[in-house]
């Protein structure tokens, strides 16, 4: 039977758990002199190690030739627990056994010692979807049990585990895994499984992934399925899982600065057409508008235009939507003028007034104040630079104050 990737490549042993050295240095340092608390919670963003670690935590423990750190992985109670089947080490799914019935289910079961093991060790995945009856029918077991017990909780929302529970517990914060990781174990389980695959494809599925590995390990699968024999490559990575190249973004970037919104929104469209996901898009352009070297306001106002549209797609904002609102803005912002410029032209009294942006009777008004205050006579005065830019803040009422609030 095919075993999808991240199962086979589950880690076994603390030494292959990637991109979590604090909590691991902790584990190991806690087992080897024997201090491991009894009560340990791991949390962190899906994918990242919590189930893996906490089975080996509980090899650990119980390996016929530890307590140690690198258990043996060969014997009885090694082989049972990385199968998730062992009589001693019980795993149980806060999701589906939330109620206070399956807390007290616990309770009772602590009571007796381990049949095989040194340990008797509580598994509970998802813990944080225990209510609160069940949580607080827990606590006394919990900071007191036998000496045999030992709990380990997983979690993906530690927010929503009570206070009570959580200083309870040792606690161990998973962190999103680095994209260098990430791609150095692809490129690992490539050449493990004779994979052929392209190395910026790997680091645009590492990319991609968002810090999960199991993620990172599912999309790899995919791209096999994909191409079984012959080379994965970046474009064949994107198609399969819909994430954009870097050059697609930066062709898109470089539209807007160049003011030909109406090819960018092309770019938009061709996007969706591949069904390329555009919340990561937006992820993307923010990334490589960080890089750009634009002037500075123009720089300032496309970052806060497109982290809005971000927040706008995880709002449930349709993404082309909010995509094609942020390129008209973005439209907008490449026409902004460096403050520095303004203060020049104001300075100089050679403002030229754009008669094309006189549509309303406030634009109207606005080019006689401008013409009024930068006219000779009122600016050949030595005034410090401070009252040039609140003239300019005052003539251009709103528009200057904006720039300045994106800037902060
Ligand atoms: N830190 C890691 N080191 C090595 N492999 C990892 C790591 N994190 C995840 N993986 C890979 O992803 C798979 C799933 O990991 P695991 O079950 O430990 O994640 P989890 O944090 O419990 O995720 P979830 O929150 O979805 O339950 C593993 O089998 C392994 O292939
Ligand atoms: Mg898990
Ligand atoms: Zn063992």
């Amino acid at each position: 039977m095919y075993k999808v990737l991240a199962r086979k490549y589950r880690p076994l042993k603390i030494s292959e758990v990637v991109g979590q050295p604090v909590a691991v240095t902790i584990l190991k340092n806690a087992i080897e002199t024997g201090k491991l608390h009894h009560a340990i919670l791991f949390y962190g963003p899906m994918g990242t190690g919590k189930t893996s670690l906490a089975r080996i935590v509980a090899k650990s423990l119980n390996c016929d030739k530890g307590p140690t750190a690198e258990p043996c992985g060969t014997c009885e109670a090694c082989q049972a627990i990385s199968i998730g089947k062992d009589v001693d080490v019980i795993e149980i799914d806060g999701a589906s056994n939330r109620k206070i019935e399956n807390a007290r289910n616990i309770i009772e079961s602590v009571k007796y010692p381990p049949l095989k093991r040194r340990f008797k060790i509580y598994i509970i995945d998802e813990v944080h979807m225990f209510t609160l009856e069940a949580f607080n029918a827990l606590l006394k077991t919990i900071e007191e049990p036998p000496p045999y017990v030992k709990f380990i909780f997983a979690t993906t929302a530690i927010e929503k585990v009570p206070d009570t529970i959580l200083s309870r517990c040792q606690i161990l914060h998973l962190k999103k895994i680095p994209e260098a990781e990430i791609s150095k174990k692809l490129l690992f389980i490539s050449q493990s499984e004779n994979i052929k695959i392209e190395e910026d494809a790997i680091d645009l599925i590492a990319f991609a992934s968002n810090g999960s590995l199991r993620v990172a390990e599912g999309f790899l699968d995919r791209c096999m399925s994909f191409k079984p024999n012959e080379t994965i490559t970046k474009d064949d990575v994107s198609k399969v899982i819909g994430v954009p190249t870097r050059e697609k973004v930066k062709e898109y970037i470089n539209k807007i600065l160049g003011n030909s919104e109406e090819e960018a929104l092309k770019i938009i469209n061709q996007l969706l057409e591949n069904s390329i996901n555009l919340e990561t898009f937006n992820r993307i352009v923010l990334e490589e508008l960080l890089k750009q070297e634009s002037p500075l306001e123009i720089k300032t106002a496309l970052l806060s235009i497109f982290y809005q549209s971000l927040v706008d797609i995880k709002q449930k904002i349709h993404p082309q939507d909010a995509l094609i609102v942020a390129t008209y803005k973005a439209k907008a912002a490449t026409k902004l003028d460096k403050i520095e410029n303004l203060i020049e032209k104001v300075q100089s009294g050679s403002f030229i007034i754009d008669s094309n942006n006189t549509k309303t009777e406030k634009d109207a008004e606005n080019k006689k104040a401008i013409e009024k205050n930068t006219s000779h006579e009122s600016l050949n005065t030595d005034i410090d630079n401070n009252s040039k830019v609140d003239l300019i803040l005052k003539t251009f009422g709103g528009k200057i104050i904006n720039i300045e609030k994106i800037n902060d």
